[in-house]
């Protein structure tokens, strides 16, 4: 039996670089992802790192029955899950009633319902190993996002919900939401169908950074992680400032 850190969206953007940050530190890292070539290739590379060779599960998280499909291939190969990073997720940009509902249905699936599914099913584990669940929010989880709405909503949801279990889990297990301003990756492209987001301009911080910043914090257990100086006095003061200014700011940037 081995004991494995599990990333799901691990085959490019936040994902990779925190499967770089786990593998240095010596992980037998599974990724989760669609991609299967993409992950392949980010395999390889962790292999140069010295790290054991990582399993890779080709998986659409959004759909319900992943999160079986995942546990059955972990037992298969006799793997018992340490670390959960749940990264995987995508927003989208425009009006509610402009954007396909599946689509943005597909957002709850996976930024909530899949996070919220792995976590469950592998706490058990995680905590017989005193180990540890890392989420992926965003700054977007301190305020609500007109434009970006429903993303937005997901996020806070991961935020709130991280932070009862690190309550909950403390002493027994580790708990981290990582909570990242805009950051250069894929991100942007799914997001906008120009290809690009405002927000992305006040972009300060590179995935390497806040990968890195990240992993370190979790290992420590830190309960939340909001990287880069600008993304913390953003997260601080966005519930402090008076709602219909951070409505029709985050309005401005959302597209
Ligand atoms: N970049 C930012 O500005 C930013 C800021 C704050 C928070 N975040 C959060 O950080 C996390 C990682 O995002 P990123 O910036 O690294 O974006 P990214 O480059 O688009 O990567 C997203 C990852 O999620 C995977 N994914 C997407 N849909 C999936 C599905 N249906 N099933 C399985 N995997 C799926 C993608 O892999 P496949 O396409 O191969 O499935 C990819 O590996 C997300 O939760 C995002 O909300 C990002």
């Amino acid at each position: 039996m081995s004991l494995v850190t599990v990333i799901t969206g691990g085959s490019g953007g936040l994902g990779e670089e925190l499967a770089y940050c786990a593998a240095k530190s010596g992980r037998k890292i599974v990724l989760v992802a669609r991609s299967a070539d993409k992950m392949k290739a980010i395999a390889e590379r962790i292999v140069t790192l010295g790290a054991p060779v990582p399993e890779c599960v080709a998986l659409d998280l959004t759909d319900p029955q992943s999160g079986a499909a995942l546990a059955e291939v972990l037992k298969q190969k006799n793997l018992k899950v340490f670390e959960l990073i749940n990264n995987a997720g995508y927003g989208l940009s425009g009006p509610v009633e402009r954007i396909d509902p599946a689509d943005q249905l597909g957002i709850v699936d996976l930024n909530i319902r899949m996070l919220t599914d792995l976590t469950l099913r592998f706490l058990p584990e995680i905590i017989e190993n005193k180990g540890g669940v890392m989420n992926l929010a965003s700054t977007a989880a301190f305020q609500p996002g007109p434009n970006m709405a429903i993303y937005y909503a997901s996020k806070a949801y991961v935020l709130s919900f991280s932070e009862a279990i690190w309550f909950e889990l403390r002493g027994r297990a580790r708990v981290t939401c990582l909570c990242p301003g805009p950051v250069p990756t894929g991100f942007a492209a799914r997001a906008s169908k120009r290809g690009n987001l405002v927000l992305m301009k006040f972009s300060r911080t590179s995935a390497d950074f806040v990968a890195a910043r990240g992993w370190d914090r979790f290992q420590r257990g830190q309960r939340v992680v909001v990287p880069g100086l600008l993304n913390e006095i953003s997260a601080m003061f966005a519930p402090l400032t008076p709602k219909p200014l951070v409505l029709w700011l985050t309005a401005k940037i959302s597209r």
